[in-house]
């Protein structure tokens, strides 16, 4: 049967009267992208990717790697030094108005009006995304419902916890339902509570049909809320992939951690495997009594790539 359809739209094609059906749409295309900052920062070194429409992409990396950079040509606020990036087909560089109209946008520092309510702030921003008034109410309430705000509906913002603040900032970028969302570390500093709060939100948007970018630095996150990883280290896209193809570029995919027996008090200790019994056979040998041993995650392959250690860089974060 799909036989059949194939050769007869091939011939369609042969005879010129189709186009071979592109297997997904590509929604943001990114080509060599560089950015070179006006003190000499080569920021982006080269970036090239796309995302598909549909698509959670994830863009991890440490502080300083060049997500944020890398986000800010995507939704046109930076210039790209050399490159291309084209939204749904609209060359952003060119065109940055009608690509922008695309697009949601979460920063990653971003103020908010402390003076004006929850529902006032939905529904001005939505007034200037060029919604009718009837129209900002009503993706005012939805937003609101969405993100779990309802009690806060006539609260200013001022007074709403730094949970709450990030929501709005992510509900801003819902407004009007762009297809593009771009979001910059949209949970950073958030609770585990109002994290889950945010990852439902993207999943809800993705279910009804958006596609969404956004960077991280918890690695938990990437895994559990994207289709693909991208992973940037200062400034180039060293690995993009779905997690479990990042995975097997790692040969050695256990981690045992462990304490010095002798020195027991000195930092955990980490080796990478090839097996299970790889690594039950180095605890044997060195008489560990303190260790764990892990499947690889998402760590271990940034770790692989770039020899540094993830977490370094999450607990800088945290304190
Ligand atoms: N406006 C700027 N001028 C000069 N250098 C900058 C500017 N913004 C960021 N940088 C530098 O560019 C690099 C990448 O920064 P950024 O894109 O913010 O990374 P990330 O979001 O991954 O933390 C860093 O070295 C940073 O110091
Ligand atoms: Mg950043």
């Amino acid at each position: 049967m799909t036989a059949t359809i194939e050769s007869l739209s091939q011939m369609e094609v042969r005879r010129g009267t189709l186009a071979p059906a592109p297997p997904r749409e590509i929604a943001v295309r990114v080509r060599d992208l560089i950015k070179v900052y006006r003190d000499g920062t080569e920021a982006n070194r080269g970036i090239s990717l796309e995302v598909r429409r549909g698509e959670v992409v994830a863009i991890v990396g440490p502080n300083g790697a060049g997500k944020t950079t890398f986000l800010r040509q995507l939704t046109t606020e930076l210039r790209p030094t050399a490159g291309s990036v084209s939204v749904f087909g609209v060359d952003a560089v060119a065109e940055p108005e009608r690509a922008k109209r695309a697009m949601g946008i979460t920063p990653q520092e971003a103020g908010v009006f402390e003076r004006l309510t929850v529902r006032e702030h939905f529904e001005l921003f939505a007034r200037l995304k060029h919604l009718s008034k009837r129209e900002a109410r009503e993706a005012a309430r939805e937003v609101i419902e969405e993100l779990g705000l309802s009690a806060e509906t006539n609260k200013n913002v001022g007074a709403l916890s730094g949970g709450q603040r990030r929501r709005i900032l992510i509900g801003l970028a819902l407004l009007g339902r762009p297809p593009l969302l771009v979001l910059d570390e949209p949970t950073t500093g958030l609770d585990p509570s109002s994290r889950r709060a945010v990852w439902s939100v993207i999943r809800r948007a993705v279910a009804v049909g958006a596609t969404v970018i956004l960077s991280t630095h918890y690695m938990e996150e990437a895994e559990r809320l994207s289709d693909r990883i991208g992973v940037i280290a200062a400034g180039r896209l060293i690995a993009f992939g779905t997690l479990d193809e990042l995975l097997v570029r790692l040969d050695r995919s256990y981690r045992l951690s462990y304490r010095d027996p002798i020195d027991p008090s000195s930092d955990l200790k980490i080796r990478y495997c090839a097996s299970f019994a790889q690594a039950q056979q180095h605890i044997a040998r060195e008489l560990l009594s303190e260790y764990s041993i892990a499947r690889a995650s998402l760590e271990d392959v940034y770790f692989n790539l770039t020899g540094e250690p993830f977490d370094k860089d999450e607990a800088e974060a945290i304190g």
